[in-house]
């Protein structure tokens, strides 16, 4: 069985000296364990993450990168700009960036493909509105988004890429999915993977559960088959909270 990988995902909460502070408390907390653990903070926090976080085993991710290289794209960072500070992780294709800033199964792709090309592991979310499954839709929903937003990503490169399957109605709602319901889109996306890149590869892609999961539900979500770890939002703002998800069995 794979270690889980346990990530944060701030989204914007914490300031530098905020970062810093937590990031001290948690070092203590999670030395040793053998899970994979990241945060994934606000671009202004990644420097001092990285600094805080070096000759730990916590890593440290983006929440977005841009596609280009460089150039006329006011407000946006580069690959290259997240690599040179360390940074090992970006979160691509979150739900709050379909809903409010125009993200599609297209940019989802480009910020990918730029990802893996420049050495960055891409954690790519995905997962169906309340609508949607209420209409039956989940795994058309999540066959597009597998689809579309992994397209050209290769053989030699799916195994660098994590995806977290977060339902939206489950996220900062409190509502979390149950454990089979999550367990379920996961095996599905899986099986997705398996047919477009053979079943092992498709094993040993890390595919986290996010939504609402926290020190109390992450146990039992954690121990079904499918799971390979979560992605946390309110939970990872708490260095308790985060270090009992962590080490949840
Ligand atoms: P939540 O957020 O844990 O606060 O529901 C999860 C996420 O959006 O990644």
């Amino acid at each position: 069985m794979k270690n889980k990988f346990i990530a944060g995902n701030w989204k914007m909460n914490k300031t530098v000296a905020e970062t810093r502070q937590f990031i001290r408390e948690l070092i203590p907390l999670v030395a040793g364990v053998k899970n994979r653990v990241a945060l994934c903070v606000p671009y202004t926090d990644l420097a001092a993450a990285v600094e805080e976080t070096k000759g730990t085993n916590i890593a440290v991710g983006a929440q977005n990168v841009h596609w280009a290289e460089s150039g006329a794209f006011t407000g946006e960072i580069s690959v290259a700009m997240l690599k040179e500070i360390g940074v090992e992780y970006v979160v691509i294709g979150h739900s709050e960036r379909r809903q409010y800033f125009g993200e599609t199964d297209e940019t989802v792709l480009k910020r990918t493909l730029a990802a893996l090309g420049g050495g960055l592991k891409p954690i790519v979310c995905v997962g169906e509105t309340l609508a949607e499954r209420e209409s039956g839709k989940t795994r058309d929903v999540l066959a597009r988004q597998i689809s579309e937003g992994l397209k050209d990503v290769s053989a030699a490169d799916i195994g660098n890429v994590v995806i977290a399957y977060e339902p939206v109605w489950a996220i900062g709602t409190g509502k979390t999915a149950t454990n089979d319901e999550a367990n379920e889109a996961i095996g599905f996306i899986r099986s997705l993977l398996a047919e477009k890149y053979g079943k092992d590869a498709a094993d040993g892609v890390y595919i986290q559960y996010g939504g609402s999961m926290n020190e109390k539900n992450a146990e039992a979500l954690l121990s079904m088959s499918e799971i390979d770890g979560g992605l946390i939002g309110g939970a990872s703002l708490v260095p308790q909270k985060f270090e009992a998800i962590i080490k949840a069995k």
